[in-house]
């Protein structure tokens, strides 16, 4: 059987991600891969998940098996981060979690149980978008429909081009956001705009479904929810797809949450955490624990909570200014460059207005390495490089 087998497409990320590792240059930079790095380029290890590792360890913990929904208390206190402590859903809500191997566990399972439920249900996705947050969707055989979000030419949101093309949305159809740091483009949506997403899936009865893997590396912990929240407490269905990956710095520990929620009681509510139980189960049987477990104690434990916070503060602070430098970077080196949306966009990425020959110059003569669309990981880079890769980009002008 094996040898009948024919190659797969070409994955654009993955293609890169080989040249990279081929290129013999010891000043090769990488910055396409979305984990953050420090200044002399290693992946750190967050104070609170090296004290919250400790302590599991020293409390004897046992590694018995769980259940395919997971960490419940993971869940709640994921929930609670999401959508504060407050939240009206939290209060009175009908809410069906699981605890997942990350956010592309999530989305994978979300894709396949709305899939399950309303076959003719379709998922709209940003253009430009992440490819990988669409494959999980296509992969379950979901049809797909686009709306513009973001021009890469002029680096303008589309915010009357979003509405238009959300208002041909149907009911059962799933409305995929990004949380925060919008996954190529570092751009977000303001809570205006918000609020009119908010009525355009309240007028089509579409369900969102928001991505949030990169809470707190925009403007805060609280502000990178605002507009989840704002949305999640008028619209009567929405999905939530978390990921801790980041947020923690534990992306190999795989944790995250898929969370259904609806307003007031949900008669269909134990058929509903039948599924998703039956639909983890016949996937993957159950998620890792390790990563979940950490968590629940960095954010029930008031000392090791406000450690998190303040590591958390630390970064995004840092990718801020690295976003500021490089502006600069580029204002000095490319006449007549506007870099302000490189202060504006937020967290890891920005898609930088290079064309596809500029890009590929910049791997071949500089060794500089971005994903599809030029999307540069402002959190891989260091401060001593900035100079280098603005130069590069205004030689490869
Ligand atoms: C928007 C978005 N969602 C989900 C993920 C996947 O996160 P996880 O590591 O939790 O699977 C990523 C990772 O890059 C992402 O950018």
């Amino acid at each position: 059987m094996f040898e009948k087998i024919t190659a797969a497409a070409e994955d654009a990320t993955e293609a890169m991600f080989l040249r990279l590792a081929e290129d013999p240059r010891s000043d090769k930079l990488d910055l396409g891969i979305g984990i953050y790095r420090e200044e002399g380029g290693e992946i750190p290890l967050m104070e609170c998940v090296r004290q919250a590792e400790r302590r599991l360890i020293s409390e004897g913990m046992h590694k018995g098996y769980l259940n395919p929904l997971g960490n419940a208390a993971y869940c709640r206190e994921v929930l609670k981060l999401t959508l504060g402590e407050q939240h009206p859903l939290l209060r009175d809500g009908s809410l069906v979690c699981a605890q997942t191997p990350g956010a592309g566990g999530a989305l994978r399972t979300a894709a396949e149980l709305v899939k399950e439920i309303n076959a003719n249900s379709r998922a709209w996705f940003s253009d430009p978008v992440w490819p990988h947050q669409m494959d999980f969707f296509l992969g379950a055989g979901m049809q797909i429909q686009r709306y513009r979000y973001y021009d890469l030419k002029t680096t303008e949101r589309l915010d009357e081009a979003m509405i238009d093309d959300l208002r041909q949305m149907q009911a059962g159809d799933i409305l995929v956001l990004h949380g925060s740091c919008h996954n190529p483009t570092g751009e977000d949506p303001d809570i205006n705009q918000w609020q009119r997403l908010t009525q355009v899936v309240l007028d089509t009865g579409a369900i969102p479904l928001v991505d949030v893997a990169y809470q707190g590396f925009g403007d805060g912990v609280e502000e990178d929810v605002a507009g989840l929240r704002l949305m999640a407490a008028q619209v009567p269905e929405i999905i939530l797809a978390v990921s801790s990956s980041k947020s923690f710095g534990i992306y190999r520990d795989r944790a995250g949450m898929l969370a259904f929620c609806r307003q007031g009681k949900n008669p269909q509510e134990t058929a509903l955490r039948h599924r998703l139980r039956d639909c983890i189960r016949r996937n993957y049987f159950m998620p890792p624990d390790h990563g979940a477990a950490l968590i629940i104690d960095i954010l029930s434990e008031p000392k090791l909570r406000s450690l998190w916070v303040q590591e958390l503060n630390g970064i995004r602070q840092r990718i801020a200014g690295l976003r500021r430098d490089f502006r600069l970077a580029m204002e000095n080196q490319l006449d007549g460059f506007d870099g302000s949306f490189l202060e504006r966009q937020k967290g890891m990425f920005s898609c930088l207005p290079v064309d596809a020959d500029q890009q590929q110059r910049l791997e071949k003569e500089f060794g500089i390495y971005m994903l599809p669309m030029a999307r540069m990981n402002f959190a891989a880079l260091a401060q001593s490089q900035i100079e280098q890769v603005a130069q590069a980009i205004s030689r490869t002008r």
